[in-house]
Parts: C-alpha cells; sequence; structure tokens
C-alpha cells in the first residue's frame, strides 16, 4: 500500500484529446510555470488543479498552508508581464504556449499583483537578489493569473534519459507490483556521492523500497547537467543498488533552493509519488549559507505527523573517517575532523572542470568516470559552438 495522496485524491489535469479550436486567446509561460503546468496535470502537486489563486497564495506564503489549511510551503504560481495581463480577463479560457507550442489551457478565474519582497522574505527568508531562487522571482511577471489549468500535450522529454520519466500514478503502481509496503524518497539536484549513498541505504535498511528521484528541472548554471547526472544514476545503481529494492525516475520540477520550505515542498511532492519515508539530510535545497543545515529538518516541527502524512528521516552531516574506514557522521565517529573528507559540491564541480579525479572516498569510480566524460563532452560541444 502506497501512502495516501496529500489532500486524499491524486489529480489529474491531462486531457490529450481537448478540443481547442473554440480558444482564440492565449499566455505565453516560461519554463518553469511549464514544468509547474505539467505536474500539477500528472498529480505530483496533488491537490492543486491550477495556479493559486490570491487567497491560496497568501495563505501560502504567511502559513504555510493553503486556505483550507492543507500544509502547503511553496506558492505554485503563474505570473505574466502586466502587459500581458491586460489582454486578459476573468473567465477567459486561454491556450497555455511555451516556445510557440500550445501545452495547455487555463481557466482564469483570478489576476493579482503580488508582493515580491515579501514573498521572497517568506519563502526563501531573504530578499536578497543574488539569492538564485529570490533572482528568479524578481525576474518572472508582475502579475499572477489563476485557475485550473488542463495538459493537452506534455514537454518534449530529453532523449538522453526519456524513459526516467514516471508520472506518480506509474510510480504508485511500480511500489504496488515491488510489493513495497514502505517507501523513502530522496531528491537530488547532485551527482550521487558516498554521502548520499550512505544515507539512502541506511534509510533502506528499515523500509522495503528506496526511490531514487532526481530533480531535472531547471537549476543554477552551475549545477551539474541533468543528462549527465541520469547517467551517473544509471550507472551507480547498476553497480551498487539491489536492483529489487530500488527505482530511479526523475522529479521534472525545477529547483527553488528554498530550503526548509522546498524540504516540505518536496516530502509532499514525493508523498504524492507514493513515498511514505522522505530523507531530509544536511542542508537539503540550501544554496551558498543562506540558511543553517538543519533548518530544512527544523522547518517540519511546523506540522503535525497527520497534517504531512510522510515520515521524515532526518541525517547529520555525513562524510568519509578515514579512521573508521567508512562512512559516518558526528553521531557515530569520534575521530579528528583532520580524517575525514570532507568535499563540498562546489569544490567537486570545479575538479570536474579541470577533468581531475575526485577520491574514492568522496565518490565511486564508476560515477566519476561518467562526470569526467560527461564535462569533457560539454567542453567540447561547447568549443564547437
Ligand atoms: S538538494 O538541493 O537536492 O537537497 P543535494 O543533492 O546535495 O541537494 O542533497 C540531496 C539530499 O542529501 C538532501 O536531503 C541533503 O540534505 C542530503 N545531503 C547532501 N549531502 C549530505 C551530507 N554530506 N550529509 C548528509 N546529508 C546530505
Amino acid at each position: 500500500m502506497t501512502s495516501i495522496p496529500h489532500g486524499g485524491v491524486l489529480i489529474n489535469r491531462q486531457n490529450f484529446n481537448k478540443d481547442i479550436t473554440g480558444l482564440s486567446r492565449a499566455i505565453t509561460i516560461d519554463r518553469v510555470a511549464l514544468s509547474d503546468l505539467e505536474l500539477i496535470a500528472n498529480g505530483t502537486y496533488s491537490p492543486l488543479t491550477g495556479f493559486m489563486n490570491e487567497d491560496d497564495y497568501h495563505s501560502v506564503v504567511e502559513k504555510m498552508r493553503l486556505s483550507n489549511g492543507l500544509a502547503w510551503t511553496i506558492p505554485v504560481t503563474l505570473p505574466v508581464p502586466a502587459s500581458e495581463a491586460v489582454t486578459v480577463s476573468i473567465g477567459d479560457s486561454v491556450k497555455l504556449i511555451y516556445n510557440g507550442e500550445i501545452y495547455g489551457t487555463l481557466e482564469i478565474t483570478g489576476k493579482f499583483r503580488p508582493d515580491k519582497e515579501k514573498e521572497a522574505q517568506k519563502v526563501y527568508l531573504t530578499t536578497d537578489p543574488q539569492h538564485p531562487g529570490v533572482k528568479r522571482l524578481y525576474n518572472r511577471g508582475d502579475v499572477y493569473l489563476s485557475g485550473p489549468v488542463e495538459l493537452i500535450r506534455r514537454s518534449q522529454r530529453p532523449k538522453e534519459f526519456a524513459d526516467d520519466y514516471l508520472d506518480p500514478a506509474e510510480t504508485r503502481k511500480l511500489f504496488d507490483q515491488k510489493g513495497w509496503k514502505t517507501i523513502v524518497g530522496f531528491q537530488t539536484r547532485n551527482p550521487i556521492h558516498r554521502a548520499h549513498e550512505h544515507i539512502q541505504k541506511t534509510a533502506l535498511e528499515t523500509v522495503d523500497g528506496l526511490f531514487i528521484n532526481p530533480l531535472v528541472g531547471e537549476t543554477k548554471k552551475d549545477d551539474v547537467p541533468a543528462d549527465i547526472r541520469m547517467r551517473s544514476y544509471h550507472v551507480l545503481v547498476d553497480h551498487y543498488y539491489v536492483k529489487e529494492r530500488t527505482a530511479l525516475a526523475v522529479f521534472p520540477a525545477a529547483m527553488r533552493y528554498a530550503g526548509p520550505r522546498e524540504a516540505v515542498f518536496h516530502a509532499i511532492c514525493r508523498k504524492n509519488f507514493g513515498c511514505t519515508h522522505f530523507i531530509v539530510g544536511r542542508d537539503h535545497a540550501g544554496v551558498k549559507d543562506y540558511y543553517g543545515p538543519y533548518d530544512a529538518q527544523k522547518i517540519f516541527s511546523n506540522f503535525t505527523r497527520e497534517e504531512l502524512d510522510i515520515e521524515t528521516m532526518f541525517f547529520e552531516n555525513s562524510y568519509y573517517c578515514k579512521k573508521c574506514g567508512s562512512m559516518a557522521s558526528n553521531k557515530t565517529c569520534p575521530h579528528d575532523p583532520s580524517f575525514h573528507v570532507a568535499l563540498s559540491g562546489t569544490k567537486v564541480r570545479g575538479m570536474l572542470r579541470e577533468g581531475i579525479r575526485p577520491p574514492e572516498t568522496f565518490s565511486r569510480p564508476e560515477v566519476v568516470q561518467v562526470l569526467i566524460e560527461g564535462y569533457k563532452e560539454k567542453q567540447k560541444a561547447h568549443l564547437a559552438d
């Protein structure tokens, strides 16, 4: 038995045969809105059926709950430039267009102007325009359109990992077929290094299955590209994971870098995929030092167990200890920090760009190989541009 979707019902707003010949108006959306449209439509964002109205938006920003009281921490809105907002009215049904293609429809039930500074402060805990989530918030349109959506066509899936897409209805079926009753979800936007593997496998010791669910939507430019990461996840799973106990599929959402609030949002989405448990480690969904290392764990104390209905599994900062000869954390390792291999994602990305091999104590050699080759290919492609 997989988990009950958030709000009780798995939403389905996919309508691939919808007749849109009568719709004359259209709104242009960006890549983030396109991914939100798809995730609303396939139920990943259940119980949302569309872009948030003003009441839900204010309630989420201020209380981390929808206006009906259900826990929800990240605004899911459709920002458009004011010049475009004036071309449509409440009551209109409009086409949603990305890059010249129609992907869905929106029944406009509301139009409002957000206080972006307030949204930034409440959701990202900073108004600093250097913060990648805040920067995106400020750069997007100044008017939010709200209302129910339908997806009429899926976006093109990258050919390198087109087979790794599963809708929540499909992951739920997969988990049932595998006979798993308890499933732990794992979010990542990085190649899986030894600390990730350690916390995943430690969690897996107490549940039936592990669902590795890497985020592949929009990320910062300097994050490792999704196609290289997907190759690295496959090679890692093939060599180091028990097939019957592991599932891998993408999470096609945009990264918000909202730290604590995004951790709760990530947990809710994974519940919708069917997970009963969710891993939150050190500085989940964090960026630079905007958040404390355990803020993304502490935020869960604002919600009751019943409200979220997914079991969180918190992990301390893990590292390889040369003296222990194993992965460890300050909970299990008594040795001096000089024995610990502490490499940051930033440092590793720097090494990869220069073709330097990160040590085995940080990353599995098969993974390092994929990453080095991937970076070489990208550099070549870049030079050929
Ligand atoms: S995230 O932005 O997707 O959260 P990342 O891919 O680095 O970034 O992390 C994935 C998950 O692993 C998060 O739950 C994060 O807290 C956890 N994590 C990453 N590195 C460590 C570490 N060294 N020790 C413990 N947990 C970690």
